[in-house]
C-alpha cells in the first residue's frame, strides 16, 4: 500500500515535470517500457574504450606505451575536471578548494607512482624499433599537459627561465605565449631549429591555448589563492596541498618522465635518435625548465633549488622523491 502511494505521488511528481515542458507524460512512459536495460559494458562504452589501442608495428610492447599514454591522458582529463570547477567557482569557500586540490594530488600520485609501467615495463630493444615508427609524434604533443598548466597559473610564470624576467602581468597573452618554455622543447639539438613535433602541435593547437589563456586571464588557479582573505591565504592544508600540487607537477612527474627517457634513449656514445635528434637532455630537467606555479608560497632559496633533486634520481631513481 505504501508503496503504491509512493508511485502515485512519483507519477504525479512526473506529470508535473513534463507538463511544464510542454511535454506529455504517457509517451514517455511508453518510452520507459520499450527501453532496454541498461548494461555496464554500454554505460562505459566499453567496446569502443577497448578498441583504441591500435599498434602500428607487430612489436607487442607497443601496446603497453599506447595504453600507458591513454590512461595518462585520461588522468589529465581527471585533473582538468577539478581544475575546471575551481575556476568555476564563485564561493570562496576554503574547504572546496582544499579538497579540490586534494583530489588532483591524489591523481597525479597515481601518475606518478605508475610510471614504472613505462621505465621498467618495456623491452628496451622492442621500444627502439617500434619508436621509430611512430615520429615525429611524442607526448611532448600532449595539448592536456599544457591545458593544466593554463589552468594553474598566469602565462607570465610559464614563461621561459631566461626571459621570465623581462615580462609581467602587463605583457599581452600573445607575447606571453610567443615565450613560453615549452617552445623551446622539441628542437633539433644541433640546429636547434623546431622539429616537425613542435610545428605540428602549434599549428593544430595554438588557437586554443590562446583562447583558454584569455578565459582565464586574472582568473587561474593562482589568481584565486591570491585573492583569498589574508587569513585563508596562511592556512596551513591549503598552503600544504598546493605546494604538493606544483612539486607533483613540476618536478616529480618530470623525474619519473625523465626516468623513461634515459632507460631508453641514453646511450653512452652519444644519444638515440628515437626522439628525432632532439634536446631534450637539456630541455626536461625540471632544474632547467623552473616552472612553478604558485611562486609566492616559496623562499627565495627553495626557488633557485627548485628540481636540483634530478641529479640524485638520475642516480637513485627510487629514493629521491620530493615528500
Ligand atoms: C618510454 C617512455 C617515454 C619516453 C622515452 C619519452 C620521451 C620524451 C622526450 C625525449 C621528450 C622531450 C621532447 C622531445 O624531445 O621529443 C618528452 C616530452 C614529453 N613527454 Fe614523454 N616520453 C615517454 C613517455 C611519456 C608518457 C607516458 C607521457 C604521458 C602523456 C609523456 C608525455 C610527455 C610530455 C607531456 C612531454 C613534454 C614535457 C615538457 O614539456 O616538460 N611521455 N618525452
Amino acid at each position: 500500500m505504501e508503496d503504491k502511494e509512493k508511485i502515485k505521488s512519483q507519477i504525479s511528481k512526473l506529470e508535473e515535470k513534463y507538463k511544464d515542458s510542454g511535454q506529455d507524460l504517457s509517451s514517455y512512459l511508453d518510452g520507459l517500457l520499450h527501453q532496454r536495460y541498461l548494461t555496464y559494458w554500454d554505460y562505459i562504452h566499453l567496446d569502443t574504450l577497448l578498441s583504441l589501442q591500435v599498434p602500428r608495428t607487430h612489436f607487442p610492447d607497443e601496446e603497453i606505451f599506447i595504453m600507458y599514454h591513454q590512461i595518462t591522458e585520461l588522468y589529465f582529463k581527471l585533473i582538468l575536471h577539478e581544475q575546471k570547477q575551481l575556476v568555476d567557482d564563485k564561493s570562496d569557500n576554503l574547504a572546496f578548494f582544499i579538497e579540490k586540490v586534494r583530489r588532483i594530488n591524489s591523481y597525479y600520485t597515481v601518475l606518478i607512482s605508475s610510471f614504472s609501467v613505462m621505465i621498467k615495463g618495456m623491452e628496451r630493444e622492442q621500444f627502439l624499433q617500434y619508436r621509430m615508427a611512430l615520429l615525429p609524434a611524442s607526448g611532448f604533443q600532449s595539448a592536456q599537459f599544457r591545458m593544466i598548466e593554463l589552468y594553474a597559473t598566469p602565462l607570465e610564470n610559464l614563461v621561459h627561465i631566461t626571459e621570465r624576467a623581462q615580462f609581467s602581468s602587463e605583457s599581452t597573452i600573445e607575447e606571453l605565449y610567443e615565450h613560453i618554455y615549452w617552445k623551446r622543447g622539441a628542437t633539433d639539438k644541433d640546429t636547434g631549429e623546431k622539429t616537425l613535433t613542435l610545428k605540428q602541435f602549434e599549428y593544430r593547437y595554438t588557437p586554443r591555448l590562446i583562447r583558454i589563456a584569455k578565459q582565464v586571464e586574472n582568473a587561474t588557479i593562482y589568481h584565486k589563492y591570491l585573492s583569498l582573505p589574508k587569513e585563508q591565504r596562511q592556512d596551513k592544508t591549503l598552503v600544504e596541498s598546493l605546494k604538493t600540487l606544483d612539486i607533483n607537477a613540476n618536478i616529480n612527474w618530470q623525474l619519473m618522465h625523465m626516468g623513461s627517457a634515459h632507460r631508453y634513449l641514453r646511450r653512452d656514445t652519444g644519444d638515440i635518435e628515437a626522439t628525432g635528434g632532439t634536446n631534450w637532455k637539456e630541455y626536461l630537467p625540471p632544474s632547467f625548465q623552473k616552472i612553478v606555479f604558485f611562486p609566492e608560497l616559496y623562499t627565495e632559496q627553495e626557488l633557485n633549488n627548485w628540481g636540483k633533486q634530478w641529479v640524485d634520481h638520475m642516480l637513485n631513481p627510487d629514493k629521491s622523491r620530493v615528500e
